[in-house]
């Protein structure tokens, strides 16, 4: 906690203080005793990313009451919260950023309320400070959110794939759900939600939540979320959407003429969830269905629970990257079930989730596919591992110290392949079974509830180590929690079908032409892996070989491409220039986009084009991509 914070904290404490002390004077009825239910407020550690005081008034269930209008691009209505307050607490304190509030009402009644804005913050917005009686139960707020809500995409009908008509999404996690929700916006709170939302007539409305499967003549849908979910869960999208079943728990939305190649590369859902089941337990939230998103999605998924949200990069048509359905899917337990308390315990969503997703694979494709995916992973975290070991050595913790920062900046790919690797180093370590049985019970015991870091590390000496000396040694987690870098118990990953690929490799850089190599049958895996082993520079006549003997320009696979075109910027091979450009103003993910323009801005010709590029396709990126480009051509 830095100085700022504190004082801010003592401030409010102090505040609070006065007003106590001076209703104690007025002859209003007195506040019972307060009543801390003890057991979980243990669990709740300080959120530096937060306005709000859990610890004191929880909100426990939201309706949103919601109009979208698309000319405005405006999302605007009531919130209405349900709170317990546990500490006759005289002031409900929310999260907003870029939010109109016109008035507050209190209770059935709608009685207005006082309430006050507090000063921006950056990366935080400001605080909603409500005044309310010990007794309140229910607070309303009606706002509106503003064109430039960070959270929010509006799209041109140019920007989707019909052409047609216009598409709204939301991105909520980490800390946007507060540009269009006024909530306690910390994942360390859940609540159940039920929405009514009011959408240009043609339009389809979903959330994470129930959903309709067909538009209706008023354009009002209604949703629920009976299972209690953090804030950085809440989200919507609305534009031209069909709905395909692929089982009978599960289904894809997509514009109609995305929306059968979609349900083609979806068709393995149903197996994943029955495999993720037979992992660790049973799904908990009745549905699951994924909604491919028009191209500037800035991810590559998004859990948002019961609907996924997937980026159309994801449409390889040989279901080939269809291992980023697992991971949002494993997020349906770590995660969604059980929540990382603050961002700082990311690591908690994501290296759980890239860890389960493997072992999904793994039970459909078998051990050497699930190996290639491994592999993979490990090289990208040692190549992360270096980069930002230079500069910031410290976020090559698996444990982050995010206060004060916008966490989008400290969540790299060390949260997902560290942790990734240091769950499957401790599988190594005590056998699958009793690993397999320890995150089951895990899963099990706090479903539906926040985690730290030191809470599992906690429940991990006390349900598998018990006391084991040489198991506590061996396993050395407080450095691969607390220490940066990558501890030497590492473990070994060799994927077999890799080395069909290196003699491939060797041949070639001997001298074979490309088009003589041997690769039928090779996957996606073979040929990122065979991408990420050429050597770092290659003249025009060696990636013009490669190129004409395997399309690797033409390709329409994205993470082969990507993987293509940053070989490409690196040797300037001009002849994939075109592929570059067309890549970089056709979808906006910012997992491609970032390293893509960090290549080009090394060199000042290649800067000098990314300008150019950018110019022209910034107005079509999310502001998550955006405004990380920004930063790398400013
Ligand atoms: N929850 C993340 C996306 C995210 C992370 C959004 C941090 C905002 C802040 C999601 O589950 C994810 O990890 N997506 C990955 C794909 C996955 C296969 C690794 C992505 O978008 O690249
Ligand atoms: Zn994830």
């Amino acid at each position: 906690m830095n100085r700022k914070w504190f004082h801010q904290f003592s401030a409010t404490a102090l505040a609070l203080l006065i007003v106590a002390l001076s209703f104690t004077s007025y002859a209003t009825p007195q506040p019972p005793p307060p009543s801390r239910s003890s057991s979980k407020v243990m669990q709740i550690e300080k959120d530096p990313h937060t306005f709000a005081s859990p610890a004191e008034v929880v909100v426990k269930h939201l309706d949103l009451d919601l109009n979208v209008d698309f000319k405005k691009k405006q999302i605007g209505g009531k919130a209405t919260l349900q709170i317990d307050n546990k500490t006759n607490a005289k002031q409900l304190r929310l999260d907003t950023r870029d939010l109109t509030i016109e008035k507050v009402t209190l209770g059935k009644s709608a009685t207005p309320t006082t309430f006050r804005l507090g000063d921006e913050v950056k990366f935080l917005g400001r605080p909603l400070v409500i005044d309310i009686a010990y007794d309140t139960r229910e607070v309303t707020v009606y706002y509106h959110t503003s064109p430039t809500a960070a959270a929010l995409q509006w799209l041109e009908p140019s920007q989707t794939a019909g052409k047609k008509r216009p598409f709204l999404f939301t991105q909520s996690e980490a800390i946007l759900a507060r540009t269009w929700v006024p909530c306690q916006d910390s994942p360390g709170v859940r609540m159940t939600y039920h929405a009514r939302v009011q959408v240009p007539k043609d339009l389809l409305a979903v959330m994470s939540a129930t959903n309709p499967t067909r538009v209706n003549r008023r354009g009002v849908y209604e949703f629920d979320m009976p299972q209690a979910v953090p804030s950085y869960l809440l989200a919507l999208a609305v534009g031209d959407l069909a709905f395909r079943p692929l089982g009978k728990r599960s289904g894809v939305y997509a514009e109609p003429t995305v929306v059968d190649k979609a349900a083609y590369e979806f068709a393995d859902i149903e197996k994943m969830m029955a495999a993720a089941e037979a992992l660790y337990g049973p799904y908990r939230w009745q549905r699951y269905d994924v909604i491919v998103l028009p191209p500037s999605f800035p991810f590559g998924g998004m859990e948002n629970p019961r609907l996924t949200f997937a980026t159309p990069t994801v449409l390889a048509g040989d279901r080939s990257l269809v291992s980023l359905v697992a991971h949002e899917l494993a997020h349906s337990w770590s995660g969604n079930l059980v929540t990382n308390a603050t961002w700082n315990d990311f690591w908690l969503n994501e290296g759980f989730t890239n860890y389960f997703e493997n072992r999904i694979m793994e039970a459909l494709n078998g051990k050497n596919y699930a190996e290639m995916l491994a592999q993979l992973a490990q090289q990208e975290l040692q190549d992360e591992v270096k980069a930002i070991s230079t500069e910031h050595p410290e976020d090559t913790r698996l444990h982050l110290e995010l206060a004060g920062r916008d966490p989008d900046e400290g969540m790299t790919d060390i949260a997902y392949d560290k942790g990734f690797m240091f769950l499957r180093m401790i599988e190594a370590t005590v056998g699958r079974e009793k690993w397999d049985a320890f995150l089951r019970k895990y899963f099990a015991t706090f479903a539906f509830q926040s985690m730290t870091t030191a809470h599992f590390v906690e429940y991990l000496r006390a349900n598998l180590i018990k006391g084991d000396q040489a198991l506590e040694e061996q396993l050395k987690i407080d450095q691969w929690i607390y220490q940066p870098g990558l501890p030497d118990n590492l473990p070994k990953i060799h994927a077999v079908e890799f080395d069909k690929v290196k003699a491939q490799l060797q041949a070639w850089q001997a001298g074979k032409p490309a088009k003589e190599l041997q690769t039928q049958g090779w996957t996606t895996q073979h040929w990122l892996y065979f991408l990420s082993q050429l050597p770092a520079s290659m003249s025009k006549a060696q990636m013009a070989d490669l190129d004409a003997a395997f399309g690797l320009s033409k390709t329409g696979n994205s993470e082969i491409l990507f993987a293509w075109l940053m070989r490409a910027i690196a040797n300037k091979y001009e002849a994939a220039y075109p592929a570059l450009e067309h890549f970089l103003t056709s979808q906006g993910r910012r997992k491609f986009l970032k390293p893509l323009y960090t290549e080009l801005a090394k060199t000042a010709e290649g800067k000098a084009m990314a300008k150019r590029i950018y110019q022209k396709a910034r107005p079509t990126y999310h502001s998550v991509s955006y405004l990380t480009i920004d930063e790398i051509l400013k």
